[in-house]
Order: structure tokens, then sequence, then C-alpha cells
């Protein structure tokens, strides 16, 4: 696990310039400086943020998965009590997600066994008995 510098807000706050440009965005602290000309938003946007927290900003425009993953590559640090590691987000449902699936397909092909029978059981019921009247009647 890689593990990062440890930054207070009242430090993030000094980088509050365009040539010098963080914020912090969950607990993350992010140098942004470079991303500023490249960010489609605009770069007004993270200068207007810039050495404070923007999440509640970030959540708001609803950023997709690619811009998530794109801040791992300005990531310079966190908040103290955010100590995370490292990681990408991907489309992996977490392991309690793929353990319920699991339960919910066994489940179903539980039912669907349970109906096959219900289904078949009077069906061959009503087989039998009227081979059973066609042979035994037509004696
Ligand atoms: C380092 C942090 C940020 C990164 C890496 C980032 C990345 C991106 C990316 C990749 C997009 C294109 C759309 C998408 O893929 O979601 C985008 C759009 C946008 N971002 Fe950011 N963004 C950051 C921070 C912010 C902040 C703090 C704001 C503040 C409000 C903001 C406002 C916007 C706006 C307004 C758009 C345009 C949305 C649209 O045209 O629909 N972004 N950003």
């Amino acid at each position: 696990m890689k593990m990062e510098e440890v930054f207070t807000l009242s430090q993030v706050a000094r980088h509050n310039l365009k040539q010098d440009c963080w914020l912090v965005i969950d607990g993350k602290v992010f140098d942004v400086t470079k991303f500023l000309e490249e960010h489609p938003g605009g770069e007004d946007v993270l200068i207007e943020y810039s050495g404070t927290d923007a999440t509640k900003a970030f959540e708001d425009i609803g950023h997709s998965k690619k811009a998530k993953n794109l801040l791992l590559k300005y990531r310079v640090g966190h908040l103290p009590g955010f100590d995370f590691p490292v990681t990408k987000f991907t489309n992996d449902e977490p392991p309690f997600q793929k353990e319920m699936k699991a339960f919910v397909i066994k489940e179903d092909s539980k039912t669907k066994k349970t109906a096959l029978v219900e289904l078949f059981v009077p069906l061959l019921v009503v087989v039998f008995y009227l081979s059973y009247r066609y042979f035994f009647w037509a004696i």
C-alpha cells in the first residue's frame, strides 16, 4: 500500500493561486495546477475552489468515473484522519454485493426447480390416469 503525505486544511489553503492550485475532494488533497487548462469544465471553477474542500462542488457536477480516475494523477496527499490506499475506481462490485448476488442466484435456481416439480408432478398424474382409463376401459 502506497502511503501519502498528510496535510491540514490550513496547509491546503496556502495553495490557492492559479500557479499553485490545490483542492480537497473526499479528504484527499490534489494539486491540480497542471490540470487547469485541461479541465473540461474550465479553469475558473478549479481556481474558485483552490485551497478549499471542493467535495460538494465536485459531486454536484456528477463527474464521471473517468474524471474520478483522473484524480489519481493529481493526488499529493490526504487530510488527517483520511488514510486510504491509492486505488482506482472500477466497475467491480464490492465482494459483499457479489455474495448477495450468488445468494440470490442460488435462491432463484431453487425456486425454478420447485416450479418444475410442481408443474410436472400433477401432469404425470394426469397422464397416468388417462393411460389407465384408456387401456383398462378399452378392454
Ligand atoms: C481535480 C479535480 C477535477 C477533475 C479531475 C475534474 C475532471 C473533469 C472531467 C474529466 C470532466 C468532463 C466530464 C466528466 O468526465 O465527468 C469535468 C467536467 C466538469 N467539471 Fe470537473 N473536475 C475536477 C474538479 C471540478 C470542480 C472542483 C468543479 C467545481 C464545480 C468542476 C466542475 C466541472 C464542470 C462544470 C464540468 C463540465 C460539466 C459539463 O459540461 O457537463 N470540476 N471535470
